[in-house]
């Protein structure tokens, strides 16, 4: 079996989101029958998206031009609704004003879709919640399902320098937000907007009908249910229920431990303590060949990765070269469809010292050679 797992460089980097929000009241349900029509939505299916109806505080509000027409709950619940799949699941990722800029973050990974194996079609059922209005004003353009969270007198708009005191409140602010996402019983895959989808992952991920929670590796350890793997919060698949709802009340309320630790650190504290186990949330780590990042990783079997996350890398210019040359060498090799040779990386996101940099290879071996088409699991 080829080795994709290398040792990793350091802690998984990932771009935030969310933070502390001016509390804001919870919209009443009955509203929503009146929103029925503005949003053409079938009162049908309306009522099942309701909220619980017990007096809730919503973190969240939304602060431009429709806020004063729909309360933010009914606008929330709308765009679930238009994006949703059949069976209740959404794509969602997080956007701010550095990630939104022309030719940045958030075109790449758009455009990885467009170019993925059988991504193009999700792209309808992809959620893009902003962080601030430069974000919403972006998201606006180019694509259809778009919400603004408030941000409460936070900027979110920068690049945020990881673990940064705003960069912990954006990061808190993502897990609240899907804890709301499932308490309205939607199954999500949330992924960072630093991911590039190079294949429909639904199949691999519902193929595992008991994990309840699956979530990407900076290193993976080749067992799947071994709770020692290093994980990635910014991929991961989780469908609505019970469990994976107590488990995101509970991670979030843990983010008292400390005031400098962001989700990634207490998801890795909590989940070998006793409360985790009783939750009783079956969690699959991925493997990194196929939910692949640059922690590890210094070459990478095309024929294989679903996922691309700019992992263990730090600046926007990084991330979005390494990003571009995966990209670029993915789309020549699907135009062509033929057997390639390695194309080599100059990888930004591994600078070695000033100006020198390790390279990251991407293999694309030709189809009909699966030698190791049989993982462990
Ligand atoms: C909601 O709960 C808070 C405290 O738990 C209480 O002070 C408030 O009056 C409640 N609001 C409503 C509308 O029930
Ligand atoms: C981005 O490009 C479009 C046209 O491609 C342009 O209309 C828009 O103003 C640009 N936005 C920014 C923020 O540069
Ligand atoms: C949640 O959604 C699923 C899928 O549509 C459905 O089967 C289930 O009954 C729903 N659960 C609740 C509590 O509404």
């Amino acid at each position: 079996m080829e080795t994709f797992k290398g040792t990793s460089i350091n802690s998984g980097e990932k771009h935030g989101n969310c933070g502390r929000g001016k509390e804001v009241g919870a919209a009443l349900c009955c509203a929503a029958f009146f929103m029925v029509s503005y949003f053409a939505l079938s009162s049908s299916s309306f009522h099942e998206i309701l909220l619980p109806e017990q007096n809730r505080t919503m973190l969240f509000g939304i602060d431009n031009d429709d806020a004063n027409v729909v309360p933010y709950e009914e606008k929330l619940k709308a765009v679930f609704e238009k994006a949703s799949m059949p069976d209740r699941t959404v794509i969602i990722t997080t956007l701010n004003a550095a990630w939104a800029e022309n030719n940045t973050m958030i075109d790449i990974f758009l455009e990885s879709f467009q170019h993925g194996d059988g991504t193009q079609r999700l792209l309808q059922h992809l959620i893009i919640v902003c962080l601030d209005q430069k974000a919403y004003d972006r998201c606006l353009e180019i694509h259809p399902h778009c919400l603004k969270v408030k941000t409460g007198g936070v900027d979110f708009s920068g690049e945020q320098a990881l673990l940064s005191h705003d960069y912990i409140k954006m990061i808190w602010r993502r897990i609240k937000f899907l804890e709301t996402v499932l308490e309205m019983n939607y199954s999500f895959i949330f992924t960072d907007a630093d991911v590039i989808w190079l294949r429909d992952p639904f199949p691999q991920l519902r193929h595992e009908s008991k994990a309840d929670m699956q979530i990407a590796c900076d290193r993976f350890n080749g067992k799947p249910w071994d709770i020692r793997n290093k994980p990635n919060a910014g991929f991961t698949y989780v469908r609505a229920n019970e469990k994976t709802l107590t488990f995101y009340k509970y991670w979030y309320s843990e983010r008292r431990r400390s005031s400098k630790m962001a989700d990634q650190e207490v998801f890795n504290a909590i989940k070998y303590e006793d409360t985790f186990k009783s939750i009783g949330m079956n969690l699959r780590f991925l493997d990194t060949q196929y939910f692949g990042g640059f922690c590890g990783i210094m070459f990478t079997d095309m024929t294989k990765a679903y996922t691309m996350h700019a992992t263990c890398c730090k600046g926007l210019s990084a991330k979005l070269n390494d990003l571009r040359a995966i990209l670029n060498g993915w789309k020549n090799w699907r135009q062509q469809r033929l057997e390639t040779s390695p194309v080599s990386v100059k990888a930004k996101c591994h600078e070695l010292v000033e100006g020198q940099y390790e390279r990251i290879r991407l293999v694309f071996l030709p189809a009909q050679n699966k030698d190791h088409e049989s993982e462990e699991d």
